[in-house]
């Protein structure tokens, strides 16, 4: 299981050099993007409890915080913990954010409406585990959002390497220690390549009574995007399974909302 480290470690610096400065204006559009998927599933107030795993820069909790919406987050990085708080602070905005391993730390049972994991459940090394704590800590009715990595998308978003997510675990582990050094292992290395058949077997297993992909919310979605002449096709793949599995295969990452 993964260790908290609490000094420096490569790959949280390389993060923080592409993510600091970025205005947090410029993230409440990416905020908006996920909740638009959220919304139309669960109504999401002052009164809604929600929890996000990895919070990164923390630009969900303080976007929360500045919207007057309870987010808490978890996050297993002491640097980022601390990052998110000083960002915070540039804004006038204190959020709640515990250090901590989604894979050992108590998130509760039936006790958030929303759940937000983006980019975080490769990196979980029991991954499993960390979707089942996940499914106990919504309540009934509650809508986790995830989006992660997908084994054979053309460009991986995690390592900038042909091909990378293809390739078996040993030898993207190798890759990154000898490109990256060894703390890549302690942090940032993507133990999981996912594919979207695997997850949702794995949601399905769980319970979850409703399971939209990502081609369903792309569908159901009433973007610009999704009526243009692209939408309309992909409406259509949506519609025929060997199309579908084709091109979830294939998309840049996995993404899902799930209905407890
Ligand atoms: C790629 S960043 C994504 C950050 C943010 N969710 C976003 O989309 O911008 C992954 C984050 O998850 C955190 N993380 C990785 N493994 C974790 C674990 N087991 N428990 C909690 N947080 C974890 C990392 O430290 C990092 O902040």
């Amino acid at each position: 299981m993964m260790e908290i480290y609490k000094g420096e470690l490569s790959d949280v610096t390389r993060y923080l050099e592409r993510h600091d400065q970025i205005p947090l204006e410029k993230m409440e559009v990416n905020f908006e993007l996920i909740m638009d998927k959220i919304t139309p599933f669960k109504a999401v107030d002052e009164h809604t409890e929600i929890l996000e795993i990895g919070v990164g820069t923390g630009w969900i909790p303080i976007i929360c915080k500045k919207k007057g919406l309870r987010c808490k987050g978890i996050e297993i990085s002491p640097q980022l913990v601390e990052y998110a708080y000083e960002y915070g602070r540039r804004y006038g905005i204190e959020p709640d954010i515990e250090l901590g391993n989604i894979e050992d730390t108590d998130i509760g049972e039936s006790r958030y409406d929303v759940i937000i994991a983006t980019s975080v459940f490769e990196h979980v090394e029991h991954w499993r585990e960390g979707l089942e704590k996940v499914y106990r800590a919504l309540r009934p009715g509650g809508v986790f959002f995830f989006f992660s990595t997908n084994r054979f998308s053309l460009r991986s978003g995690e390592f900038d390497f042909p091909l990378y997510g293809w390739l078996p675990n040993a030898w993207r582990y190798r890759l990154r220690v000898s490109r990256q050094g060894e703390d890549i292992m302690k942090l940032g290395i993507d133990f999981n390549q996912f594919t979207f058949r695997q997850l949702k077997r794995a949601f399905t297993k769980l319970g979850y009574t409703t399971i939209y992909d990502r081609l369903d919310l792309f569908c159901l979605g009433s973007s610009g995007a999704s009526k243009s002449a692209k939408g309309r096709i992909l409406r259509v793949v949506n519609h025929i399974p060997p199309l579908k599995h084709l091109a979830l295969l294939f998309a840049p990452g996995t993404q899902f909302v799930c209905i407890k």
